[in-house]
Parts: structure tokens; C-alpha cells; sequence
């Protein structure tokens, strides 16, 4: 259902693209082993998001030629019969990472790589430069590149093309506010989706010391290739294990789609032993509210997973009780209604060990007006990071009802709230099981809810 291959490693999603009738997902791969290095590009393709096939790797990297060392972040576009990848060129001897491009005339299958770099060079006072992503606005190309600035601060530059050749610079896009306090910080895989009168700019922060670190959502306006922006960022999704997400505008309507790559949050051994590391998330909507926030939700096309509906119920829980709901399988889709009991945190708890001992918490904290993932006790094993996440839900201060759809697939969770926000992350039950829910809730007081569940067709993967 999440799109990795079966063994070794992936991070970030590339080259999305609607081209010849099929959804075309490319994705950051190292086909020799679970770990970031000779990255190439894998590649699935699905008519209806749904079934998905997994195609050979599109592009990998040339020994001795411009990405000898790695065929690093991009995207793709569909242009008169044939795809075009932009990608950035690897090499360690430099550090930079130039654009190129590849183009394919069989949708994707073999690809030729343009002879020499596309744009050799970034432009004069950067330390930092990659991930080219290029859309067609007002019948132009433009392209956008991740950049640092000598100043520190961070920046998207911005080309403009009339036919995916010749690129004429036109400055930055976009420049972070100020010069970070930590050193430099770079923005990695710069997204952006016109929207209506606005615009969204989606960042992935990197920093030297912590290498990748969040995902920003910038909303704007954009004038003569200088975009504005109108509110403050914000994190794109409140978890720890979401990053470089990548944006792809759906066919013949006015929908953008999002997957981002969701890292493991177990230490590199047992990533080693268990043979692969890294998923792509389940595809996701992004649109702006009327009052111009983002606003995510599950594609619509991933209801036809449900399977059977496991479970519906409605009740209540009061003094601190709990109440067993039933079991899930490891790969089901929840929706939620809870109205948080004020007096203490109430919510939902996905119990995987027939004891108790491994649990995984989402509950509403009226106190903080915070809904809040702990993953403290989701696995018995210490090699799984721990820790507790929340998201913004001023409802669990005021009490009034929270809407909730929940995603989990085995070692990955995406719990969505009905605002629009969302929060992904990783856990790594180990005990046999089965899995459940329970409601509970630590206040005096009575939350009351309402739950659905269905198990999740598994499949949709052919491998
Ligand atoms: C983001 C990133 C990109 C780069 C790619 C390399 O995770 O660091 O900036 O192109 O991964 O795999």
C-alpha cells in the first residue's frame, strides 16, 4: 500500500508525474543495500493510484560521468509524447549539485541522458545547491532549485524557459527570513503549487549539523517570479519522520497531490537487518482553506483500500476507564469522532501486545490544545526511538467534538486531523499481537466518541 520496494533504501520522491495516462512515482533508491548512497531512480507506475507496478530504475548513475556518485532529487514533466526528468547531478568532488535532465519517449522505461549538464553552475554566493522541481505557469517553464546563501540564509532560485532548454535565471524565488543562529541552513526539494490567487511553497530544511530536519509550507502570493508570503510558515506535517515531500498537479483538474518519504525510526542495525529502510507515504490532497491555511487529506482515490469495516462503534468513557473497541488488522484505516473530556486527555489507544506492554497513544490534551501521537511505548525493542509528537487541535481545550482519520500500515502512521492537519511517523510493534483499540481517557470528566475501522486491501503492489 506504501510504495517502497521490498528490500534496501529510499528517501525522497521524485520526477512525480501524470503522463500517458498513468500516475509516474520516481523515488531516491540504492539498489545494493539498506543505506544513503549510489542513488539511483526507482520508479512505479499506477493508472488510479491504487495498483501500483514497479518498473526497472530509470536513472542511475554514470561511472565516470557527471553523477558518478549519485542521481540525486528532481522532478519530471510530461511535454509533447515525452517525459523529461530534472535532476540534480552527484559528485563528490564538488558541492554543488548541478541540474541536468534525461528524457524518455516509452513513458519512462529507458531514458537518455542529456550529454552535457543542463546548468553547470549555481549562481555566484551559494553553498548550497539542489533538487530542481519544474512546472509550466502562464505558458512558461519555470524551475525552481534549493539553495543556500553565503549570508546563511537559505533560498529557492528561480529559472524561466520557454521550451525545457534554455533557462534564463531570474534570482531567488524565495529567501528565508534571517541568517539562522545554528550556521547555514539550506532548503532542500523546493515545491510549489499556484493555488487559486496564492500560491504554496513547500521547503525541506537541512542543516549541516543535523542534516534534514522539517518540512515548511510558506503560503503566498507570487509577482514577476518573486513570491510573497502572506502568513507565517508552517510545518507541512507535525511528525518527526516526514521529509522531502514532493507535489504532483493531477490530470485535467485543479488538485495537487503529495508524498513525502517517511524515514525510519529504528537505529541503522536493525534497518540493516531487517534489509531496507525508508517508505514513501500514501498520496495526500493539498488545498488552501478559504482563511489561506493548508489543508491535507488522504487522496480520495485511497478509499477503494478499505476492505472489510472491522469495527463501528459509539460509546463513552469516564474516571480515568478504558473501553476495548475491538481488533484492526497491522494495516487499517480509522475514522474517529471524539469529544475530548476537558478534565484530563482522552483519545485512542492502538494496544499490540496482548498484555498492554506495547502501545501507541493518540490522545487530546485540553491543557496544551494539542493532539498528541506517544510512541514512547510502541515498541518492546530499545532500538526504536521513542518520544511523543503533537500537532495544534484547539477543540481539545473548548471540548467540542474532533474529527479524526487515522492510516496505519504495519511500522507507519499518518493520523490526520479534520482541519486538515497532519502528523506522520514511524513505530515498530515487535509483540505478536492481535492489534486493538481502545478509547480512554485520565480526566473526571466523559469523552464520548465515535469509531470506524476497516481492514486495508494489503496489496495494490504488484511485485
Ligand atoms: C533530501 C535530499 C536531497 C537530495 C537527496 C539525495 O532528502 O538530501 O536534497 O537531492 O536527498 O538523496
Amino acid at each position: 500500500m506504501h510504495l517502497r520496494p521490498p528490500l534496501n533504501w529510499i528517501n525522497d520522491p521524485n520526477g512525480l508525474v501524470f503522463h500517458d495516462g498513468n500516475y509516474h512515482v520516481f523515488f531516491q533508491y540504492n539498489p545494493y543495500g539498506p543505506r544513503h548512497s549510489n542513488v539511483h531512480w526507482g520508479h512505479y507506475r499506477s493508472p488510479d493510484l491504487i495498483n501500483w507496478e514497479p518498473l526497472p530504475v530509470a536513472l542511475a548513475p554514470t561511472p565516470g560521468g557527471y553523477d558518478a556518485d549519485g542521481c540525486f532529487s528532481g522532478n519530471a514533466v510530461s511535454d509533447d509524447g515525452r517525459m523529461v526528468a530534472f535532476y540534480s547531478a552527484h559528485r563528490t568532488d564538488r558541492w554543488w549539485q548541478p541540474v541536468t535532465t534525461a528524457e524518455s519517449y516509452d513513458g519512462g522505461i529507458t531514458w537518455a541522458k542529456r550529454p552535457e549538464l543542463l546548468i553547470p553552475e549555481p549562481p555566484a554566493d551559494t553553498t548550497m545547491y539542489r533538487d530542481p522541481y519544474v512546472w509550466q505557469q502562464d505558458g512558461r517553464w519555470r524551475m525552481l532549485v534549493g539553495s543556500a546563501l553565503a549570508d546563511n540564509r537559505a533560498a529557492a532560485q528561480l529559472y524561466e524557459s520557454d521550451d525545457l532548454e534554455h533557462w534564463e535565471y531570474r534570482g531567488p524565488f524565495h529567501v528565508s527570513d534571517a541568517a539562522a543562529d545554528s550556521g547555514p541552513v539550506g532548503w532542500e526539494c523546493p515545491q510549489y503549487a499556484p493555488l487559486g490567487d496564492s500560491g504554496v511553497l513547500i521547503i525541506s530544511d537541512w542543516t549541516p549539523q543535523g542534516g534534514p530536519s522539517h518540512t515548511t509550507v510558506h503560503t503566498g502570493r507570487e509577482q514577476d517570479g518573486r513570491f510573497t508570503a502572506t502568513a507565517a510558515p508552517v510545518p507541512l506535517d507535525h511528525g518527526p519522520d516526514f521529509y522531502a515531500p514532493a507535489l504532483l498537479k493531477a490530470p485535467g483538474e485543479d488538485r495537487w497531490l503529495l508524498w513525502g518519504w517517511a524515514w525510519e525510526a529504528r537505529d541503522d542495525a536493525w534497518a540493516h537487518e531487517a534489509g531496507w529502510a525508508g517508505t514513501l507515504t500514501l498520496p495526500r490532497e493539498v488545498t488552501l482553506a478559504a482563511d489561506g491555511t493548508v489543508v491535507q487529506r488522504p487522496a480520495r482515490e485511497l478509499l477503494a483500500l478499505r476492505g472489510e469495516r472491522v469495527l463501528h462503534r459509539t460509546g463513552h468513557v469516564t474516571q480515568s476507564g478504558a473501553a476495548e473497541l475491538g481488533q484492526v488488522s497491522r494495516t487499517f484505516d480509522l475514522t474517529a469522532v471524539l469529544t475530548p473530556d476537558t478534565t484530563g486527555t482522552s483519545g485512542l489507544r492502538l494496544v499490540t501486545a496482548a498484555d498492554d506492554a506495547e502501545h501507541l497513544d493518540i490522545s487530546l490534551d485540553p491543557t496544551t490544545g494539542r493532539l498528541t501521537v506517544d510512541r514512547s511505548h510502541a515498541s518492546l525493542d530499545a532500538r526504536a526511538r521513542g518520544g511523543s509528537y503533537a500537532v495544534p487541535c484547539p477543540a481539545a481545550t473548548t471540548g467540542t467534538p474532533v474529527e479524526l482519520r487515522v492510516i496505519v500500515d504495519r511500522s507507519i502512521a499518518e493520523v490526520y486531523l479534520g482541519d486538515g492537519r497532519v502528523l506522520t511517523l514511524r513505530f515498530y510493534p515487535l509483540a505478536e499481537g492481535p492489534w486493538r483499540l481502545q478509547a480512554r481517557t485520565t480526566g473526571t470528566g466523559r469523552s464520548d466518541f465515535t469509531v470506524e475501522a476497516w481492514d486495508l486491501t494489503p496489496g495494490g503492489i504488484r511485485q
